[in-house]
């Protein structure tokens, strides 16, 4: 059978995901009492980074190191990748030495050519279109904290980046409702947009989408690779800042998501982001840790 990759959510199937989530809650728990021991003896994770991070970088290792296994920290800066080699021969090469390869990089085209000739599961840690494992972890999230995601409301508010395509794939996958509010020139794939167009609906207005939300999301206004644009960005994006008053217009239960990190008082306020009855992020960013670990035993387990 050929070798499973974790480019986008569509790499699993509905029920996939589900075990993968219900998996990473079961090894939350087990951690807190002592772990599950070392399933990942020898294996070993390269993490291939041409983007900074910190949680990804920290929840995969971590998580490797976890479960028995390791993980090595590859910046393009450092590696042959940086000065040019092809992306065909250091799948080849890296892919004959390790269990696993993770990648956060820029164009989405470079991690699917990885994957084309890696005899190992890729995963993507973030292209410049998708961001599935924090996807993960954001699911996992809501479960832990309202049950099933399926027939509710979600409202993605700002940019219409690599966070909000993996939500569109979210929603199809979950069978939840997406209110997409972002301002003109910001929208989303609009090929992706008609494919799940029985589902998810795009607005200039942040309250329009709001309104009767069950989990609301937003990240920031200008994303890596686009810093030149902040300060344009930042106009562009006015009135699109998630704070109380945003959310009084959702449901009473609603909670409140951000895949960090945060950009207070831009794409959601202070008070917001530290008020604990509503803002989840801190889970949300704990849970990237297991919800990698069940993705990581998946792949290596088919
Ligand atoms: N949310 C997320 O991916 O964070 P990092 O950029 O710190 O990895
Ligand atoms: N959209 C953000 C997510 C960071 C985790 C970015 O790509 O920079």
């Amino acid at each position: 059978m050929s070798v499973r990759h974790f480019l986008t959510l569509r790499d699993l199937s509905p029920d996939e995901l589900m075990q993968i989530i219900d998996r990473a809650i079961e090894m939350k728990a087990l951690h807190k009492q002592g772990g599950v021991g070392e399933p990942f003896k020898n294996k070993v994770l390269a993490m291939i980074f041409e983007k900074s991070s910190t949680r990804t970088r920290v929840s995969f290792e971590a998580g490797m190191s976890q479960l028995g296994g390791s993980a090595l920290f590859l910046s393009s800066r450092d590696t042959q990748l940086g000065r040019g080699e092809p992306i065909e021969d250091s799948a080849r090469v890296l892919s004959r030495m390790v269990d696993l390869v993770m990648i956060r990089t820029f164009e989405h085209e470079k991690i699917e050519r990885f994957a084309q000739f890696s005899r190992v599961p890729v995963i993507n840690a973030l292209t410049d279109d998708y961001h599935p494992c924090q996807l993960l972890a954001d699911i996992q999230t809501y479960v832990e904290h309202r049950g099933s995601p399926k027939g509710k409301t979600v409202a993605w508010i700002g940019d219409g980046n690599n966070m909000c395509h993996s939500y569109i794939n979210a929603a199809a996958m979950c069978d939840f409702k997406l209110n997409i509010a972002c301002p003109e020139g910001f929208d989303p794939n609009s090929q992706l947009v008609a494919e799940h167009s029985d589902r998810v609906m795009v607005t200039r207005d942040p309250k329009e989408a709001v309104k009767n939300a069950d989990w609301v999301v937003t990240d920031v206004w200008a994303s890596m690779g686009q810093e030149a644009e902040q300060k344009e960005r930042e106009a562009q994006f006015a009135g699109y800042q998630v704070n109380h008053e945003m959310m009084a217009w959702a449901n009473k239960d609603a909670i409140f998501m951000h895949c960090l990190p945060a950009h207070r008082e831009e794409e959601v306020s202070a008070d917001l982001l530290e008020d604990e009855k509503i803002s989840v992020v801190w889970d949300e960013a704990e849970n990237r840790l297991h919800a990698q670990k069940a993705l990581m035993e998946f792949l290596l387990s088919c």
